[in-house]
């Protein structure tokens, strides 16, 4: 996969320099460019933003330079999906993380200011949202959406790392314990010491459930509706 990010703030994105999304680079399974908003403007002081029409706070991301980043990237990047971060947009999550792990290419727009020119939308094929709440720019929304889809890519992590991982199953992940058994009076659940693959399993079943119903209901709504799917 390719992924490319467009951004006025190209220094932002030093963490995708660490850990599975490095060694993913590193193994060429996913190749990751940053490219700078402001090379693509034309004037001496590389202006990317101005004033809204209509007057009102703040400045909009203008659409020329992004316009023409995107066509520039599109000669390296075919096939690459076009995706706007945007409070506004559909929110992300594990399914939509699989469904973009299965495209050739990504393109990311990164906002900031009070957002991007709308006539921006012509040219996206997804407006993602990561959360109800609004940052300051679309780097750390583009690095969440990166970091999701790229744990996904074929050989990224063991095979069966991301079955069990949250959501993948309709449910919270199970409480995990390491060394040691005991810490400050706190023990490990006596189940986890037994060896015993089927009580474990099912403890660990029994705890997700738990969880997900307790801290996420809706969610826990659709797994029984998944139940009962299975069971016809
Ligand atoms: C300060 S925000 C603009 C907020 C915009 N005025 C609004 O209320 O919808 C600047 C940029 O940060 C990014 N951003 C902020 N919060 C986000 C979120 N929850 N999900 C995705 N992108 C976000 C977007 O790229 C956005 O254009």
């Amino acid at each position: 996969m390719r992924i490319d990010i467009i951004t006025i703030f190209p220094e932002i994105f030093a963490p995708l320099n660490v850990s599975i999304v490095k060694r993913a680079v590193e193994k060429r399974t996913v190749e990751i460019k940053v490219w700078n908003l402001r090379d693509f403007t034309k004037d001496k002081h590389k202006k990317v933003d101005d004033t809204p029409y209509g007057g009102g706070k703040g400045m909009v991301l203008k659409c020329e330079p992004i316009f023409a980043a995107v066509e520039h990237i599109k000669q390296y990047n075919k096939k690459g999906k076009v995706i706007l971060t945007t409070p506004q947009g559909y929110l992300f999550n594990q399914g939509m993380a699989k469904r973009l792990s299965g495209e050739e290419g990504l393109i990311i727009i990164c906002g900031h200011y009070e957002g991007v020119d709308e006539r921006v939308s012509s040219i996206v094929d997804y407006e993602i949202s990561i959360g109800d709440y609004v940052l300051t720019g679309g780097e750390l929304p583009a690095m969440v959406i990166i970091d999701c889809v790229v744990r996904l890519l074929p050989g990224v992590l063991p095979k069966e790392a991301p079955v069990f991982d949250s959501f993948s199953q309709h449910l919270l992940d199970w409480p995990s314990y390491t060394k040691p058994a005991v810490f400050r009076e706190m023990k490990v659940p006596e189940v986890l010491l037994s060896g015993n693959h089927k009580e474990i399993a099912h403890w660990r079943k029994e705890q997700a459930e738990k969880r997900t119903k307790e801290r996420r209901p809706e969610i826990y709504k659709r797994y029984l509706k998944n139940q009962e799917k299975n069971n016809e």
